[in-house]
């Protein structure tokens, strides 16, 4: 009887490795190890064998039945893998094959002009030491104005048409200054970090004016930062994002959170300087606002402002994209036509 059991065994071993799929394999094991399996019938036979017989053999059976098992889930594993690899090899597709996806009469995907400009504007902030952050666009009225030395009833509050919630303390943010404010909570000095994100004013909308839009913000804070520290990393986001050098020009600026508050212009670049209606014919256009942290800010993200001093920036991003882009009017970035976003696919 041992004899047969051996035989039992090689024969399984042999014939373990020709079976192909999952279902051949349920199969399989059901013939040698299921209730109606020769291992079973085998171990029927036990009944006329001596207490002693029994014993030697019931061992033996038992180790016959675990290496089936081992075995068994073995070339399970094998045949689940060969599966996937044949799926795959029959399911295979080149996506950047473009030839093939208009074949199937499939859009191509690419990205839209603003998150270019956005990953465009991360990197290089990234490339010089800055962190990411982000945060709510649903605000309350601390980090969006009070905490930005704007109380309320300040007249500064009407530079900027506001979505508020009807509690009268939520708002949709107006800026992404909010982020000064939460940064430095988050961070000691010295830090430097940006911020990318949607903003949302009531404007009346025109080729200039969206309620939603985009900006970027971007604080330093330490020890003897000067306006020409701010600068400098200006112009080479202007530098890096056109990729070539630009003329731009500083004006006082008031912004309730910067003392002294600026603002930048560069040159436009759709009309060349010479006036159009994006630059509303001046030959510049407005690019952000800009300045020393006033320190009442900072006493609010918790600076001691007789140690430490910084920047801060605001850029508006969606006429970045219009200058780089050459589009000359802001509402062709959200409406979603696709005829606009396919002249910037990838390809
Ligand atoms: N938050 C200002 C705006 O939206 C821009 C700004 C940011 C100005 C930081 C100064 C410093 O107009």
């Amino acid at each position: 009887m041992l004899d047969k059991l051996q035989e039992v065994l090689k024969e399984f071993e042999n014939s373990v490795s020709s079976v192909k799929s999952l279902p051949e394999m349920a199969q399989f094991k059901a013939e040698y190890l299921g209730k109606k399996g020769k291992l079973k019938a085998l171990m029927s036979g036990m009944r006329d064998l001596s207490v002693e017989e029994k014993k030697t053999f019931g061992a033996k059976a038992n180790e016959v039945k675990q290496a089936m098992e081992l075995a068994l889930e073995k070339r399970s594993q094998q045949v689940e893998l060969e599966e996937i690899n044949a799926k795959l090899e029959k399911n295979w597709q080149d996506i950047t094959w473009t030839d093939r996806i208009k074949d199937k009469g499939q859009q191509s995907a690419g990205l839209h002009p603003l998150t270019q400009v956005m990953r465009d504007l991360e990197d290089i902030f990234l490339s010089m030491g800055f962190d990411i952050l982000d945060g709510p666009h649903i605000e309350n009225e601390y980090y969006n104005f009070e905490a930005l030395n704007v109380p309320a009833n300040h007249p500064a509050r009407d530079m900027q048409d506001t979505f508020w919630f009807t509690d009268m303390k939520h708002l949709l943010r107006t800026q992404t200054s909010n982020i000064q404010i939460r940064g430095m909570e988050q961070k000691d000095p010295p830090f430097k970090f940006v911020a990318p994100g949607k903003v949302f004013r009531c404007e009346s909308l025109d080729a200039s004016h969206e309620a939603a839009f985009h900006q970027f913000e971007g604080m330093m804070g330490g020890k003897d930062i000067s306006v020409s520290h701010m600068i400098h990393f200006l112009r080479t986001l202007l530098r890096e994002i056109f990729k070539k050098e630009i003329k731009v020009r500083l004006r006082p600026g008031y912004f309730p959170f910067v003392e002294p508050g600026f603002e930048l212009d560069y040159e436009c670049l759709l009309c060349g300087g010479k006036g159009c209606s994006v630059c509303k014919q001046v030959g510049w256009v407005e690019a952000l606002g800009c300045g020393m942290v006033h320190p009442t800010v900072l006493k609010a993200g918790g600076i001691d402002a007789k140690k430490w001093n910084g920047f801060a920036f605001g850029l508006g991003v969606d006429r970045l994209v219009m200058m780089r882009y050459h589009i000359d009017d802001v509402r062709h970035l959200h409406h979603g036509d696709l005829r606009f976003s396919e002249q910037f696919r990838a390809y």
